[in-house]
Order: C-alpha cells, then structure tokens, then sequence
C-alpha cells in the first residue's frame, strides 16, 4: 500500500514536471522563431509603401566607413554571391564581376554584356561612389530603372554601409572622403530654443493655440481682443517661476 501510494505521488510529481518543462519548451520553440522573423517583414512592407526612400537621413560616408565591420559586409555578400564574384580577376556570372568596383566608371568592366539601362546610367555618373552605391543597392530597379540586376535589394544603411565598406576593401580605388563638418551650426542653432524653454515655452504653447482655435469666431467681429487675452493668461505662469 505505502509503496503504491508512493509510486502515485512520485508519478505525480514527475508528471507535473514533465508538463512544465513540455509547457516551456513548448511555448519558446512556439514564439521564440517568430518573433526574429516578423520584424523583418515588417520593415520591408513600411518601406516598400513609398516613404521609405525619402525621409531617409543622408549618410555620412567619412564618418561612418571608417567604422563599418567589413566582416559582416562580406557576410552580407552571401546575398550577392549567386551572381557576382568579387576577387581580382573573377569571372563575370549572372553579374559582373565586382573587384575594384567602387571607383570603377558603371558598366565598364570588361566582357559584361550590360543592359542598355545600365549603360545609359554610366553617361550620368562618372564613378561608382559611397552614395550611388548606396542608392542602386538599397533598390536596384528603382535607381536604374531597367536593370539586369533582380535583386530587391539592402534596405537596412548599415548593412549597405558594411557592403560598401567591404567592396572597398576588395581593390576599390576612392579615398575615404572627409566627415561632414555639419554638427556646429544645429548646436548652435538648438542652444537659443533650449535656453528660452525655462519660462517661455509654456507661455508661448497656451498663447499660440488659443489664437488660432478662438481666432476663427471671434476674429469675425473682434479681432484685436483675442491675441491679448492669450499674452494676460500668460503672464502669471511667467511671474511663478
Ligand atoms: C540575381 C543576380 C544578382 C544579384 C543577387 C546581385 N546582382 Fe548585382 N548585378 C547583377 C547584374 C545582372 C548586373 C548588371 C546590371 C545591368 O547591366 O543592368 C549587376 C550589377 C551590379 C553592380 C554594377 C556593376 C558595374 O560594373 O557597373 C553592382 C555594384 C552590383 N551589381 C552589386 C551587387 C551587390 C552588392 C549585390 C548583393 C547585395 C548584388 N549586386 C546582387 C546581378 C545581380
């Protein structure tokens, strides 16, 4: 009896073990892939939708190359590889070889049948620079409307950074160009608004809106009165401080 009954608490105890660790194994083989991937589409539907290429900050190429990990630019080039070879004297595939492209005038390596598109791009655009790179990888139909190159192409800037960094490294002949001198004129720029938040800025937040929103009914009659009952109103937070 007492050795049943010990059999049934043991089976018991093993029993619910077995469910929480089933439970857990369970729930993370469930969520845990998903989760990776669905990001990723997520990113390429908001940007196919149209906005994706414009709001795009620019990319500062002398500050940003000297940093980006060639390693996992040749990583990326695994996406690449089933058309271009990019080590000196590689042969041409579906895609030109790509040693030295970076500085190479578009369309001019040698015994590439390149299409007429690509061709005409190479009248526009003396070198393959950071930039042009950049723009035909992120969306090759888009930049040369035309190409032979069906790719969809690198959405994310770093790893079109990493690319580019690492087909530098493979014979490309463009010096690393300077960082843009940008940064002092917004600091500048943003010190004035930054220093006028400690009374100001509420002040002029509660008097802009109300002009505008009371302004439509009583600006049909009384103009004048509205913008000077907002400044009143404004006074007493500014006195507070
Ligand atoms: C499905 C095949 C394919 C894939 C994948 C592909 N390319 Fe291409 N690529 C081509 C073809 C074809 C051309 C020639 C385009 C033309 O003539 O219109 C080309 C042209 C280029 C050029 C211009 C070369 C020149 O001599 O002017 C660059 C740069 C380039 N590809 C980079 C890449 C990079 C980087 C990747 C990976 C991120 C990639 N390509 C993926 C097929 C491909």
């Amino acid at each position: 009896m007492s050795d049943l009954t010990f059999n049934k608490v043991a089976g018991a105890v093993l029993a619910t073990g077995l469910a929480v660790f089933g439970l857990k194994s369970v729930s993370e083989g469930l969520f845990a892939p998903h989760e990776v991937e669905k990001p990723g589409y997520l990113v390429e539907v908001v940007e196919e939708g149209g906005a994706g290429a414009a709001p795009e900050a620019p990319i500062d190429w002398g500050t940003v190359l000297p940093t980006a990990d060639i390693a996992a630019g040749q990583a990326t080039f695994a996406k690449c590889q089933s058309c271009h070879t990019f080590a000196s004297g590689g042969a041409n595939g579906t895609g030109p070889n790509l040693f030295g492209v970076v500085g190479r005038k578009p369309a001019s390596h040698g015994g590439f049948a390149y299409s007429p598109a690509m061709t005409a791009k190479s009248a526009e655009i003396p070198v393959w620079d950071d930039a042009h790179l950049s723009e035909f990888i992120k969306a090759p139909q888009r930049y040369v409307s035309g190409t032979k190159m069906t790719f969809v192409g690198l959405k994310k800037p770093e790893e079109r950074i990493n690319m580019i960094a690492f087909l530098r490294s493979q014979g490309g002949t463009l010096p690393v160009p300077a960082p843009n001198p940008a940064p002092p004129p917004p600091a500048e720029g943003a010190a004035p608004e930054g220093a006028a938040p400690e009374g100001a800025p509420v002040a002029t937040g509660s008097t802009a809106t109300p002009p505008t929103t009371s302004g439509g009914p009583a600006g049909q009659g009384v103009g004048a009165p509205a913008p000077g009952a907002p400044a009143q109103q404004a006074t007493p937070p500014g006195k507070a401080h």
